[in-house]
C-alpha cells in the first residue's frame, strides 16, 4: 500500500499544467463513441476512473488506440455498441457506472456493470428508479439501489422527471438514455448541477434545448453526429483545486496553473476562496471544446472563515475536503451547510475529513448535513495544523487534501493508503515536488 511523506516548510513556486478534466473525459469517450468517424481526444484524464470508462467502451465494441498523449476513439455510430462478453468494471467511478447505465439501458444487448467496493456501497437507485420510468429493465441489489446492475436494454420512451438530487451524473445518465427514448424526455434538477453533458451535446449538435431550468431532449435523432476530428479536455479544476489551496495556505507560494476549466457550474471552490481573502487571477482566458479555460495564478494570503450554504454545494461540491483544509488554518469559523452528498461521494466525505483534520490538529464538528471548522488562525498559531498523518479511506480527494494540510504542519506528515490517487490524478506527488523544489 502507497503513503505520501509530506515535509512542510517549503513554499509552493513554478508553472505547472493539471490532469484533462475527468467529469468532460469520461463524457468525450461516450459520445466519440457514437460518433461517425474516428475523434481524437488529447490532453484526457489518464486516472484509473477515466481509463475503465475507456475499457467500458472497448467492451462494447469501440475501437480506442490509447498512448499518454492522446485517445483515439473509432467511433461507431449512434446504433453502433455491441454486447460486451464480459462483466463492465467500472473500478472506482461513481461517474462511469451512472452514465454508463443510462447509455446501456436503451441498447438491443444485455450488459452487467459493476465496480471496486466502494462503488458497491454507492447509492443507484437514483438512476435506477428514473431510468426504470423510461421502460428500463434493471435488477441489481437490493431492488435495484447497489451495484452490480443487470441491464436488460430495451425501447426506452422519453419521460418528464424532476430530479430530488442536483446530481450531474443523474442527469446526464437520463440525458444518454433519453438519446436513445422514443419521444421527448423533460428534465429537470432542484440546482443546476455540472452542465459538461450539455455543453458537448450542443458541441456534437444533438436535439437538446433549454426553457428556463427545464431540458428537453429529442430522443432518437434521425441522423447521429461527425466526429470533430480533435477534442482538447480543459485542465482538471478540481485537480488544481490541491494546489490553489495549498499555495493560498503556505506563506511565501506563486503558483501559475496553465488551462485550467472554469466552467461556473465548477468554480464554486474559487468564489469561496476569494470570499475567504485569497489572491486568485484569472489570466488568458479561451473556449476550448465548449468550455471556458483559463490560466490560474494564485499567491499565498491570509484566510478567513466564511459560511457556506446550499446555494453554492453543487459547484463546489469536489472541492468541500480541500476547503476543509483550508477552513482549518483561516482565522475564524467556516460553517457548511446543504452538503449532505457529501455523504455518498467516494467515502462519507464529512465523516473522513472530519476524523482525519482533527486528527491533524484541527477543530472540526460533523453536522449531518455538513462540518463547522473552527480555524486555527495565522495570529496565534501561524496557520499551522500539528501534523503528524492521516488515512485516505480509499479516497483520492481526500488522500490528496490530507496531503495539503501536511504542507502547514509543524513536522513532517505521512499519509497512508494513497494508491486511490491515481483514479483521479496520476503524477500527483511529482507535481506537488515540482513546485516544492521551484527555485527562482
Ligand atoms: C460528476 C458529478 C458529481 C461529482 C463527481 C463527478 C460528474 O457527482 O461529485 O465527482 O462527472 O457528473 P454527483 O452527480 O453525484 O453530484
Amino acid at each position: 500500500m502507497a503513503s505520501l511523506t509530506i515535509t512542510p516548510g517549503y513554499p509552493l513556486r513554478g508553472t505547472i499544467s493539471v490532469p484533462g478534466d475527468k467529469s468532460i473525459t469520461h463524457r468525450a469517450i461516450i459520445l466519440t463513441a457514437l460518433a461517425e468517424g474516428t475523434s481524437r481526444i488529447t490532453r484526457y484524464c489518464r486516472g484509473e476512473d477515466c481509463l475503465n470508462t475507456m475499457r467500458a467502451l472497448q467492451s462494447l465494441g469501440v475501437k480506442i488506440d490509447e498512448s499518454a498523449e492522446e485517445l483515439q476513439v473509432h467511433g461507431q455510430g449512434l446504433w453502433g455498441l455491441t454486447e460486451p462478453d464480459r462483466l463492465v468494471d467500472c473500478g472506482n467511478s461513481g461517474t462511469g457506472i451512472r452514465l454508463l447505465t443510462g447509455l446501456l439501458a436503451g441498447q438491443d444487448f444485455f450488459t452487467v456493470l459493476t465496480g471496486d467496493a466502494s462503488i458497491r456501497r454507492r447509492p443507484m437507485g437514483r438512476v435506477v428508479k428514473p431510468l426504470r420510468e423510461m421502460g428500463a429493465t434493471i435488477a441489481g441489489r437490493k431492488g435495484g439501489e447497489l451495484a452490480p446492475l443487470a441491464v436488460t436494454g430495451t425501447t426506452l420512451r422519453a419521460m418528464t422527471y424532476a430530479s430530488p438530487v442536483a446530481s450531474a451524473q443523474i442527469k446526464s445518465a437520463l440525458l444518454l438514455a433519453a438519446l436513445f427514448a422514443k419521444g421527448t424526455t423533460r428534465l429537470s434538477e432542484p440546482r443546476l448541477s455540472r452542465d459538461h453533458t450539455e455543453r458537448l451535446f450542443k458541441f456534437y449538435g444533438l436535439p437538446l434545448k433549454r426553457e428556463g431550468t427545464t431540458l428537453i431532449m429529442e430522443g432518437r435523432p434521425s441522423v447521429g453526429w461527425t466526429a470533430v476530428p480533435e477534442l482538447t479536455v480543459p485542465g482538471d479544476l478540481s485537480a488544481a483545486a490541491f494546489f490553489i489551496v495549498g499555495a493560498t495556505i503556505v506563506p511565501g507560494s506563486d503558483v501559475m496553473i496553465t488551462g485550467v476549466g472554469i466552467n461556473p457550474t465548477r468554480t464554486g471552490l474559487l468564489e469561496v476562496m476569494n470570499r475567504m481573502g485569497a489572491d486568485i487571477q484569472l489570466l488568458n482566458k479561451r473556449e476550448e471544446a465548449g468550455e471556458p479555460v483559463a490560466d490560474i495564478r494564485v499567491k499565498s494570503a491570509p484566510l478567513r472563515g466564511v459560511t457556506i450554504g446550499p446555494d453554492l454545494i453543487p459547484q463546489t461540491i469536489d472541492e468541500f475536503p480541500v476547503l476543509c483544509v483550508a477552513a482549518a488554518v483561516a482565522e475564524g469559523e467556516t460553517v457548511i451547510t446543504g452538503a449532505e452528498e457529501l455523504r455518498v461521494k467516494e467515502s462519507d466525505r464529512i465523516a473522513t475529513m472530519a476524523t482525519e483534520l482533527r486528527s491533524m490538529g484541527a477543530q472540526i464538528t460533523e453536522r449531518p448535513d455538513g462540518l463547522v471548522v473552527q480555524g486555527v488562525g495565522h495570529e496565534k498559531e501561524n496557520g499551522r495544523l500539528t501534523a503528524t498523518g492521516g488515512q485516505s479511506h480509499g479516497d483520492h480527494r481526500v488522500a490528496m487534501s490530507m496531503a495539503i494540510g501536511g504542507l502547514t504542519a509543524s513536522t513532517v506528515s505521512v499519509i497512508h493508503d494513497t494508491d486511490c490517487i491515481e483514479t483521479s490524478f496520476p503524477g500527483f506527488n511529482h507535481k506537488l515536488l515540482e513546485l516544492l523544489t521551484e527555485r527562482h
